[in-house]
């Protein structure tokens, strides 16, 4: 996969040289090219910003770099049909970052990340790529940060993992939280390793039985009081024919039950953990 990324602040990609991603890259998986987007300025000051239209405050990105530097990436490679890249736009008004649109990226060839600093860039920079590209606008979660980089290495990180070949155990992922599959829609329970015995607290003797049934029912029963715990939103949205008899079961202690509507919803005060 290629992968070009435009910002003001190449060196704050520089995690990119390290660990998963960097032996990604290392092994020739994954071709990151940073740019700097001050290269296509003119003036002296090589500015990129501009006071906003209408007032108010904070500066907009101008469109002229931005257009040049995306036309001079874009020149290096096909702009249609199966070797088109995606243009990945970081902003706190995107739509969100799941590990579904993950997904869906690490089946693209060549993604391009413009991650943007002030206020953001120019509309007419994302209106007229979108006439040509397949334009994202994305947002890692409802906060806001300083600028559109740290969001960069995000996404990335979490596409490269699922590159053939890029995670050493291709199960790696396949109980990953949010993974499609048996424990979709769930997250990942605790998990223990050696010595059996840690100030005086000992793994859950489950896991040491070696019988694989229960191990198995055990983990599940984690991950569904973990998710009723943290993310009650997705216990609402889980599909009860999607469980067995034991999930209900689980989830009926926890305090849910299916509703008219096929739904789960809380049937009581939950029992305290
Ligand atoms: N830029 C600033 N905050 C962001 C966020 N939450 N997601 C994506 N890009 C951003």
């Amino acid at each position: 996969m290629r992968i070009d990324v435009v910002t003001i602040f190449p060196e704050y990609l520089e995690p990119l040289n390290v660990s998963l991603v960097g032996k990604a890259r290392a092994r020739g998986q994954l071709d990151v090219r940073l740019h700097d987007l001050r290269d296509w300025t003119h003036d002296r000051h090589r500015t990129v910003d501009d006071t906003p239209y209408g007032g108010g405050p904070g500066m907009v990105m101008k469109p002229e770099p931005w257009g040049e530097a995306l036309d001079a990436v874009l020149a290096a490679g096909p702009s249609a049909g199966d070797g088109a890249p995606v243009l990945v736009v970081p902003t706190p008004s995107g739509r969100p970052f799941t590990q579904e649109l993950a997904v869906e990226l690490a089946a693209r060839p060549w993604l391009i990340f413009t991650p943007a600093r002030y206020e953001g860039i120019d509309r007419r920079v994302i209106d007229d790529y979108a006439e040509r590209l397949d334009v994202r606008e994305v947002s890692i979660g409802d906060y806001v940060l300083a600028g559109g980089e740290a969001p960069v290495l995000v996404m990335v990180e979490a596409v490269a993992r699922l590159l053939p070949g890029v995670l050493g155990n291709a199960e790696s992922h396949r109980d990953d939280s949010f993974a499609p599959g048996a424990m979709a829609g769930l997250l990942e329970g605790p998990v223990y390793t050696k010595p059996p015995e840690w100030r005086g607290r000992a793994v859950p003797e489950v896991l040491i039985s070696g019988h694989h049934g229960r191990i198995g029912r055990w983990r599940r029963d984690e991950a569904l009081r973990r998710t009723s715990t943290h993310r009650p939103d997705l216990v609402e949205r889980c599909d009860p024919a999607a469980l067995d008899k034991r999930d209900l079961a689980t989830l009926a202690e926890l305090g849910w039950e299916p509703g008219p509507d096929g739904r789960f919803g809380r049937a009581s005060r939950p029992v305290e953990e």
